[in-house]
């Protein structure tokens, strides 16, 4: 077993679509714990140090707007495998492409309005955490289900 955190980012058209709970939900229904959660608007600095590695790419001025268009919500989800389980619960970038069950297939038709962002590594994971939350803002704790969720 190996308990990782990843940042998840439930983007402004989700939070404008009314589906905050319903992705939390899919989260605590995998059995995962969320460490940190926060509502906040995007300063145009995050939201250039977060998507910094699309600098210079062609979708990159939407991003950046888009991701400021309204209050988002983060989040540290942390479980066993974490960064490559909750990748795969949400899906493909192009949500044409995501398969049925996954977050974007299941809420979202467009690339640009994708619904959620979460870490694609471990690497990612480190800065992103440390971009969206303090060290005092995540939360140990143990959850009384975890018996129930994973063998040992
Ligand atoms: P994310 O970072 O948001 O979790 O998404 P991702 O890893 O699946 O995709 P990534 O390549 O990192 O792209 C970041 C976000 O940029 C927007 N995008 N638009 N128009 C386009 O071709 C295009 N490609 C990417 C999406 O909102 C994507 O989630
Ligand atoms: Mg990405």
């Amino acid at each position: 077993m190996k308990i990782e955190r990843t940042l998840v980012l439930v983007k402004p058209d989700a939070v404008q679509r009314g589906l905050v709970g319903d992705i939390i939900s899919r989260f605590e229904h995998k059995g995962m714990k969320i460490s940190a959660l926060r509502m906040l608007m995007v300063s145009s600095e995050l939201a250039k140090k977060h998507y910094g590695e699309h600098e210079g790419k062609d979708f990159y001025k939407g991003l950046v707007n888009f991701i400021r268009a309204g209050p988002l919500v983060a989040m540290i989800v942390e479980g066993d495998g974490a960064i490559a389980v909750v990748r795969k619960m949400v899906g493909s970038t192009n949500p044409k492409d995501a398969l049925p069950g996954t977050i974007r297939h299941d809420f979202s038709i467009h690339t640009g309005r994708n619904l959620i962002h979460a870490s694609d590594s471990a690497k990612s994971a480190e800065r992103e955490i440390t971009l969206f939350f303090d060290i005092d803002e995540i939360i140990e704790y143990e959850k009384n289900e975890e018996t129930w969720v994973y063998e040992k």
